[in-house]
């Protein structure tokens, strides 16, 4: 018996192995219920008594060693259950799909950070609002025929709750709780009860624009506006102002800029007129100003508002307006390069 023990230890020193699957061989061969190290232990009932601690204990020490050396073989082949051939660290890795940002999303950040090279802070309001931040103190009165300019969704029966219309009401939150000067670009969300169709929808998405100081005037309005659009649809843009009326601004006006499709000649997109109709901008009206509690006398200002949608149907040639919010991701999909 003690004969067996030592032969057999002196193989398990030596015990070599090429792969994972030589060292499960080995395991089998010397540990396993039919191993040789286990057919010992079975003979071990036979060994007289005297014998049975010393030969008890060479026999534990064996099948230490043995376990021990299967253990330290494996570890050398990363103690992993994958064989050589399953392992390839050359293998190219899986390509991760990574999402694109949303269309409107891409528009509304590349108009935020022009306006913000001019000094405009970003500004936020509630989609949730009152009447007064939204119409009364824009200069609507209620009743006031401007209002119908904006077809309105109400929150259930309190007239006075209700979804903005246009982010001119973050103008109002910004000119009650801030001290001029005041710089700010307000993006966001707004509602309208409009017949869904491609070139309406309930809700949009809007920016505003606000700059009150002491002697802002109308050119200084007429240069940002230029600014911006050079920089958002490329040098040879042209603007043009044209009057108009708005409740909270005096004077009015609408900004088009020369459509770059037909460079100006003429086409079915802008009607041929050469032109596009793109904002609607002005003087801040002193009422306005007062009613917010700036003193009309010492500042003056000038607000512009445009759809985020038409900004993004210019650049994308987007026809339907729903696409911006049926999330078809063969739509989305287009937009992944251009982070
Ligand atoms: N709020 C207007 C609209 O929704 C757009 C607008 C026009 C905003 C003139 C302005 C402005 O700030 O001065 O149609």
């Amino acid at each position: 018996m003690i004969e067996r023990i030592n032969n057999l230890t002196k193989v398990i020193e030596k015990l070599t192995a090429k792969n994972n699957e030589e060292i499960e061989a080995l395991r089998i061969k010397y540990l396993s219920k039919k191993g040789e190290i286990t057919s010992l232990f079975n003979d071990f009932r036979d060994v007289p008594n005297e014998q049975k601690k010393e030969i008890g204990q060479k026999l534990n020490q064996l099948r230490n060693l043995a376990q021990e050396k299967i253990k330290s073989l494996k570890e050398s082949f990363g103690n992993t259950s994958l064989t050589e051939q399953d392992l390839d660290l050359s293998r190219p890795c899986e390509p991760i799909e990574i999402g694109a940002r949303h269309p409107l999303s891409l528009i509304r950040n590349e108009i935020v950070d022009i306006f913000s090279r001019l000094g405009f802070a970003l500004a936020e309001g509630p989609e949730i609002e009152d009447d007064w931040h939204v119409f009364e103190a824009l200069n609507f009165p209620a009743e006031h025929p401007a209002r119908d300019m904006q077809d309105t969704f109400f929150i259930e029966k309190n007239p006075d709750v209700l979804l903005r219309t246009h982010t001119s009401s973050v103008q109002t939150r910004v000119m009650t709780t801030q001290k001029p000067p005041i710089r700010v670009i307000c993006p966001g969300r707004v509602y309208r009860n409009e017949a869904i169709s491609y070139r309406a929808h309930c809700f949009f998405h809007q920016i505003e624009g606000l700059y009150i100081d002491k002697n802002v005037s109308f050119a200084d309005l007429k240069q940002a506006l230029l600014y911006f659009t050079k920089e958002m649809f490329g040098e040879k843009t042209q603007i043009r102002l044209r009057p108009s009326y708005f409740p909270f601004t005096e004077p009015s006006a609408e900004m088009d800029i020369s459509c770059d499709l037909c460079g100006g000649k003429g086409c079915a997109f802008c009607k041929h007129t050469g032109w596009v109709e793109i904002m609607g901008c002005g003087i801040v009206d002193p009422n306005v100003l007062e009613m917010c509690g700036i003193d009309s006398k010492i500042y003056s200002g000038y607000a512009f508002g445009f759809g985020v949608e038409r900004i993004a149907n210019l650049k994308y040639r987007v026809k339907d307006l729903r696409m911006f919010s049926e999330n078809d991701v063969r739509f989305l999909q287009q937009f992944k390069s251009s982070h």
